[in-house]
């Protein structure tokens, strides 16, 4: 299979965590690089659900090695409860996974400060997570973070804590909200740092290791190419580069080593969160709400959804080179008697083909559509590309070639066997 980064090519919860674990199957190694308990990545096998947050996709096949790379922030506490929760669903988390040592923390006073934060902004609120995704980047970024190698060092880690939960309490009274006991946080984090450190290692090192040996790296994308803090709709956006470079900051394997990209996208579009939505669409919503979809999978919260958007996926083409297409939630589109495709956008007399970087502008821009036919057939049991109804297979070579990359896999259902290889 070669090594292949995998990214969301829309507003994140495109399906990744449905085709890394069909992926999986062809790989040695599934590698997390950027991200944290942020990402809600479903899986169903067999009837059983299951949704990861911080351990890659990987870890349900389980002759496979996950890592959790230097790019994440890890919530450790999280991360325990995550891992439990495998292990009690039979899941076997022991030898094949590895959380490196350098991956910063995320801890209580940075989701504290996401929660204050997003209070403070009112109705310019970014909708973030709350899981800290934000302060706990912007620690990394000024120097003054805390890493997974500091977690497991007792003495350490204490005296860091200490100054960190004193400087971060300041802040936190400011915002009116309550300070946080330093002994609280250290008893629990302590415990959860025992907890894991027989997965700490230095995954670059290891990660290289894997590369000569020849190893199938697959590298799971969180969140999606909108998402991303420099490509994304600023300041609506993620704290970490979601698009493709992320894999090898967020690894330590550097490009050459990289073999192909492969981009996941709905048939639809869907985003959490505030920031601007251009084909979002309340009859689509409202349909995919009340066929019981579309409901976040980490906060439960609803999804907007929309038209397919190929601005923004041939955009996404561009800044992670894509190579293939998977295109997920075809069935989503089923009873449609006419399926919309953006493609152009237009403020006023002016034309745009790209994703203008100015949000104002962005926000104005009206989408241009194309109407396409839909199939008005069930596919969720279609099993091969002929399978599909002829109008399916038009509007997905369609909106494949609008994109710009090689359609490559079809998901017509959440299962692994809903999966169509073209
Ligand atoms: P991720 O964050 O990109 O991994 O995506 P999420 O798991 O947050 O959201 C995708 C949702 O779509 C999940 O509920 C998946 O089980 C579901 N899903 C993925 N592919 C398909 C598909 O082809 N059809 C249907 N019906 N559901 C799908
Ligand atoms: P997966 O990996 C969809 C969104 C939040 C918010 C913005 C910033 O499941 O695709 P954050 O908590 O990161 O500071 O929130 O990003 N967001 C996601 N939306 N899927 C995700 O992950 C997301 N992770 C963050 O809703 O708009
Ligand atoms: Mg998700």
């Amino acid at each position: 299979m070669a090594n292949t980064i995998l990214v969301g090519a829309q507003w994140g919860d495109e399906g990744k965590g449905k085709i890394i674990d069909v992926l999986t199957e062809q790989a040695d190694v599934v590698v997390r690089t950027q991200g944290g308990n942020n990402a809600g990545h479903t899986v169903h096998i067999g009837g059983q659900k299951y949704v990861l947050h911080l351990v890659p996709s990987g870890i349900l096949r389980s002759k496979k090695t996950c890592v959790i790379g230097n790019g994440v922030v890890v919530d450790p506490v999280s991360l325990v409860q995550e891992i439990e929760g495998l292990r009690k669903l039979k899941i076997k988390v022991d030898g094949n996974l590895f959380l490196s040592e350098t991956a910063h923390l995320v801890l209580p006073y940075h989701r504290e400060l996401d929660a204050q934060r997003e209070i403070l902004k009112g109705k310019n609120k970014i909708g973030t997570t709350k899981r800290g995704i934000g302060p706990a980047y912007g620690d990394k970024a000024a120097r003054t973070g805390l890493r997974v190698v500091d977690l497991v060092n007792p003495e350490r880690f204490k005296k860091q804590l200490e100054f960190k939960i004193k400087e971060n309490n300041e802040i936190l009274k400011a915002f009116g909200a309550k300070p946080l006991s330093f002994k609280k946080v250290h008893n629990t984090y302590r415990a959860a740092g025992d907890y894991l450190k027989p997965f700490v290692i230095n995954t670059v090192v290891w990660l290289h290791e894997a590369v000569r040996r020849g190893d199938d790296i697959l590298f799971e994308g969180a969140q999606g190419t909108f998402l991303d803090i420099d490509y994304g709709t600023y300041p609506f956006v993620t704290s970490s580069n979601t698009t493709a470079g992320g894999a090898c900051t967020g690894s330590g394997i550097p490009p050459h080593r990289m073999d192909r990209v492969v981009g996941v996208m709905k048939a639809y579009t869907t985003r959490v969160g505030e920031g601007p939505l251009p084909t979002e669409n309340a009859e689509i919503a409202d349909m995919l709400h009340a066929m019981g979809r579309e409901f976040g999978a980490t906060t439960g919260r609803p999804r907007r959804c929309g038209w397919f958007d190929a601005v923004a996926t041939r955009h996404a083409t561009m800044v992670n080179g894509i190579d293939e297409l998977a295109v997920t939630n075809i069935d989503g589109l089923d009873t449609l008697e006419t399926i919309k495709v953006c493609i152009a956008y237009r403020d006023g007399s002016k034309r745009y083909d790209y994703i203008p970087s100015d949000i104002e502008l962005l926000s104005r821009c009206q989408p241009v559509y194309a109407e396409f036919p839909g199939w008005r057939t069930e596919t969720h049991k279609a099993r091969k590309w002929k399978d599909l109804p002829p109008k399916a297979r038009a509007y997905l070579k369609a909106i494949a070639e609008l994109t710009g990359a090689d359609l490559a896999i079809a998901s017509i259902g959440p299962g692994r066997e809903q999966t169509i290889f073209i």
